[in-house]
Order: structure tokens, then sequence, then C-alpha cells
């Protein structure tokens, strides 16, 4: 068991990546906060995960909710040893049709969210004085542009950036900032993002996705089971000389 006796919070692991993360961190000996602005999906899904999972409400919009929700960890579990900044939103528009509504709320939770949860995080082990863990959920749509995707590949690209100058300012605490790009990881999530495409390339509903899988150089999409060996890896004392990096688990997808 690589993460025996740590105190991980999750956000938005009621469902999708972030609760196959947690089931991962579960089955590696962690104690797992599943934060999610869904509370009651997150009791559901904590009891499912059973042992020691319990749900957090979290809202990473909302500084109030996050100062809560790290101060329920450290209550419950004593610490906050690992974060995963896992919550995101989506969206898909046109340049000429981005509305600001649409990019104020994706920037709000993908990138304020992901500062404001790794600061208060931070704070938390820098006052308990025996480092911790960081990962930020970046993605491919982090690395380069996509037509209809520009606000969603902004905040990634930030989230990436981020990653960087928090893990060159934190390391001297003995915090490990890093972070993962995924690919496209079939879930709920992809239902989403296929309907999306569906409206704005006029295609029918499960052409988008069947099209992207294909794409994949490994052959199919990926699945939230293919990203759990990174993110206990990079939780894990063998991950103890990485600092700021950003690791792609894609299939393939990209290289850099
Ligand atoms: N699925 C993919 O293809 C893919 C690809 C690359 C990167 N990612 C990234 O991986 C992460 C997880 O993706 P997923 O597909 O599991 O997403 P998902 O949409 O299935 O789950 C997101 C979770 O975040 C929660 N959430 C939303 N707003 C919140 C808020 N303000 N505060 C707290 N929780 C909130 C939701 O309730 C939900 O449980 C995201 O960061 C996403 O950008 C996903």
């Amino acid at each position: 068991m690589r993460l025996r006796g740590k105190s991980a919070l999750i956000t938005g692991s009621a469902r999708g990546i972030g609760r196959a993360f947690a089931e991962a961190y579960m089955r590696e000996g962690a104690t797992v906060a599943i934060g999610d602005i869904n509370l009651e999906a997150a009791e559901k899904t904590a009891s499912e995960i059973g042992g020691n999972a319990y749900a957090v409400t979290l809202d990473v919009t909302d500084l109030s909710s996050i100062d809560a929700a790290v101060k329920a960890v450290e209550a419950r579990a004593g610490s906050l040893d690992i974060l995963i900044n896992n919550a995101a939103l989506f969206d898909l528009a046109p340049i000429v049709e981005i509305t600001k509504t649409s990019y104020d709320k994706l920037f709000s939770v993908n990138v304020a969210g992901t500062l404001f949860t790794l600061q208060a995080a931070a704070r938390s082990m820098i006052a308990r004085g025996k480092g911790g863990k960081i990962i930020n959920m970046a993605s491919q749509a982090g690395r380069r542009g996509e037509a209809l995707v520009a606000v969603y590949c902004a905040t990634k690209a930030a989230v990436i950036s981020l990653t960087q100058s928090a893990g060159l300012d934190l390391i001297k605490h003995g915090i490990n900032v890093n972070a993962i790009a995924p690919g496209v990881v079939d879930g709920e999530h992809w239902d989403h993002v296929d309907a999306l495409f569906a409206k704005f390339e006029n295609r029918p509903r499960g052409e988008k996705k069947r099209l992207v899988g294909e794409a994949v150089p490994y052959g199919r999409m990926g699945t939230a089971q293919d990203l759990t060996g990174m993110a206990v890896f990079l939780a894990s004392d063998e991950a103890e000389y990485i600092v700021a990096q950003t690791y792609n688990v894609d299939g393939g997808q990209w290289m850099s």
C-alpha cells in the first residue's frame, strides 16, 4: 500500500475520473474526502466506496467553502497530505459565439478553483510542516488550441502554468505540485462533450465520441482507470523528486 495513513482531498470526485482516483487511493491505504459541489452525489459515492471515504461539501469557486472543506478534512483525518484538483467544467462554442457567462464559469471553476484550493491545501501542509502532494488535472486541451474549445483549452493551459509556478514556489516546503494531462476519457463528461459537438458540428449523437476514440494512437478512448496509476504514483513517496511537471496520460495523443 503506497498511500497508507495518508489523508487525501479530491475535488469533484462524486463521479468520473475523481471517483476512480478516490477508489484507487482507498486501495492504497489512504483516507479520502470526496469533495464535490453535489453533496448528495458525494455522499452516495462515499458510501458506495466504503472504507475510509467520506463526503465533504465543496464549491471550489467559493473561498469560504474551500476553507471549510480543508478544515473538515483536518478535523476528520488529522491532516491533509494529498490534494487532487480535479473539479472542472467544459463548454464549447465558435469564437464569435463565446459568452462572458461561459467564460466566467469555466475560469472560476477550472482556474481560480484550482489555484485557491491549492492555496488552502498548501497553507494547511505548510502549517503542519510535513510537506505534501498536490496534483492538478490539466488536459491535452491545455497543450494546444482547438477551434471550438477556446475557453476550456485556455483554462487548462492556465492549469499547466499554475502547476509550474506553484511547483517551483512550494517545493521549499516539501510540497510537490504536478499535473496530469489526460486525452479523451470516456464517462458522463464525454456524453456532455459529444452532445455539444453534435450541436456545433451538426453530427449525429455519438459520432464525435467514436471518431476521437478511433484517432487515439493506442486505439481507443481512455478510461478513468487508465489514469489512476499516475495519480497514485504522483501522490506517493516515489515521486519526491518530481516538481512542477505535467504528465500526458493519453494513449499517445500528445508528445512533450
Ligand atoms: N473526461 C475527459 O475526457 C477529460 C479529458 C482531459 C481532462 N479531463 C479533466 O479531468 C477532470 C475530471 O474530469 P471528468 O470527466 O471526471 O469530469 P466530470 O464532469 O465527470 O466530473 C466533474 C465533477 O466536478 C464536480 N464539480 C463541478 N463544479 C464544481 C465546483 N464548483 N466545486 C466542486 N465540484 C465541482 C461535479 O459535480 C462532478 O462531480 C477535469 O479536471 C477534466 O477537465 C477530463
